[in-house]
């Protein structure tokens, strides 16, 4: 029987984003699932700096690190990959103020990449940077493009699309830095427009860092402050309390919806950093959720036009918001790079839904791989009409 030659994926993780942490959880989970048969895997630490390595060590030193929630240890080769198309693989990180970044022998490179899985979560990973050097790279990806992954980074950006597309999103005011330093009534204002409890989250981070709940006027001042450490635009929003949902959305241009989940938040006030990855019960998932089939109907068709609304492409979990009472469903955000811990939504959602993980993983590289294709067929070149 012939041999097909192996898929090159470059998995990329840590990063220098607040989820650092995460990442590393994520991509423990998704290269243990991968088809060794069917992949060459091509293990991408980026540290905490940003500095690229070549990790070998990968699923060993991640076993190590990853449940305690540590930051990637030293280790590897350092790399780098050149904004330019020809040669698509990882060079030797450049020398560094003339010192070489490696002592001794270069290492060998892996060959060119046929495909790069960035399973890293936020600033620098999930916002369309990375994605940005990936196509000058000329490397196909995983996950959405420059446009959708920044629009899934934006929250601002993000909802105002999505009200523009008849999708439901909260009420919510966005607040610069600058706006809140020229009027220091502003956050009180809105607040007492929105009216109380009001989240106040920074408009581009996740893992809910920065986020607080803000109960009363006297705890207003803080939580502005707060989340202004994290982002020099922050949002307002109305609170809808009662009920959480997420959903899984895997495709291109026809987007497909998973079952729905539910999170059940336990001994906290929302779905804080602490109930999400530190309190073991800190939050429950139930899947699918316990809901009428036509409201989880409902919740797939929104996922669905979300994710076509903001130009994503291959994966995202869309979150929502609803009231107990099922009177109200709201798009909370869409997460472009979700979860892929063991414990995740995205992948739990898709194995109710009858697609296990390395299958999961075998379709977005797929769809990763069928887009390039795709778009290798576009023209870059334009000859003028003569008349
Ligand atoms: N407007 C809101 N009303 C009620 N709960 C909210 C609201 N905004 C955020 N939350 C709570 O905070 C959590 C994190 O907020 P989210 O906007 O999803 O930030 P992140 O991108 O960090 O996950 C949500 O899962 C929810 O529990
Ligand atoms: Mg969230």
């Amino acid at each position: 029987m012939a041999r097909t030659k192996k898929i090159r994926v470059g998995v990329l993780f840590g990063g220098r984003s607040g989820e650092h942490e995460i990442s590393l959880r994520s991509a423990l989970t998704v290269m243990s699932a991968m088809d060794p048969g069917r992949y060459e895997i091509v293990p991408i630490g980026i540290g905490r700096d940003g500095r690229w390595f070549l990790r070998s060590d990968a699923i060993a030193m991640l076993r190590h690190a990853a449940p305690k929630l540590r930051a990637l240890g030293r280790g590897g080769a350092p790399v780098s990959l050149l904004p330019e198309p020809q040669g698509r693989a990882l060079v030797n990180a450049p020398t560094r103020n003339g010192v070489p970044a490696t002592k001794g022998r270069a290492p060998t490179m892996p060959g060119p990449l046929d495909v790069v899985f960035p399973v890293l979560h936020g600033t620098y990973g999930e916002d369309g940077t990375v994605q940005g050097l990936l196509e000058l790279a000329g490397i196909p990806y995983v996950g959405a493009g420059v446009l959708g992954s920044a629009l899934g980074m934006d929250k601002d950006a993000q909802k105002r699309i999505l009200l523009a597309s008849g999708i439901p999103v909260v009420r919510h005011f966005a607040l610069t830095r600058s706006q809140a330093d020229e009027d220091a009534r502003a956050a009180r204002r809105i607040a007492d427009e929105l009216g109380y409890p009001v989240f106040v989250k920074p408009n581009a981070l996740g893992s809910s860092i920065g986020i607080s709940k803000v109960k009363n006027g006297r705890a207003l001042a803080a939580a502005v402050a707060d989340a202004f450490q994290y982002d020099r635009k922050i949002l307002l929003e109305a609170s809808c309390a009662g009920r959480e949902f997420e959903c899984a959305v895997l495709g291109n241009d026809r987007p497909e919806a998973s079952v729905v989940g539910e999170i059940l938040i336990k001994g906290h006030e929302f779905y804080s950093y602490e109930s999400k990855y530190v309190d073991p019960e800190g939050a429950e998932v139930r899947i699918p959720a316990d809901l009428p089939a036509k409201v989880a109907e409902r919740i797939r068709e929104i996922s669905a036009a979300a994710f076509k609304a903001l130009a994503l492409r291959g994966m995202a979990r869309v979150d929502f918001l609803a009231r107990a009472d099922l009177s109200e469903l709201f798009v909370n955000e869409v997460n472009t790079i979700p979860g892929f811990t063991s414990i995740s939504m995205y992948p739990k959602l898709w194995e109710a839904s009858g697609v296990a993980l390395p299958r999961l993983i075998d379709q977005l590289i797929e769809l990763a791989l069928g887009d390039a294709r795709d778009r290798a067929r576009l023209k870059f070149t334009y000859q003028p009409r003569t008349s």
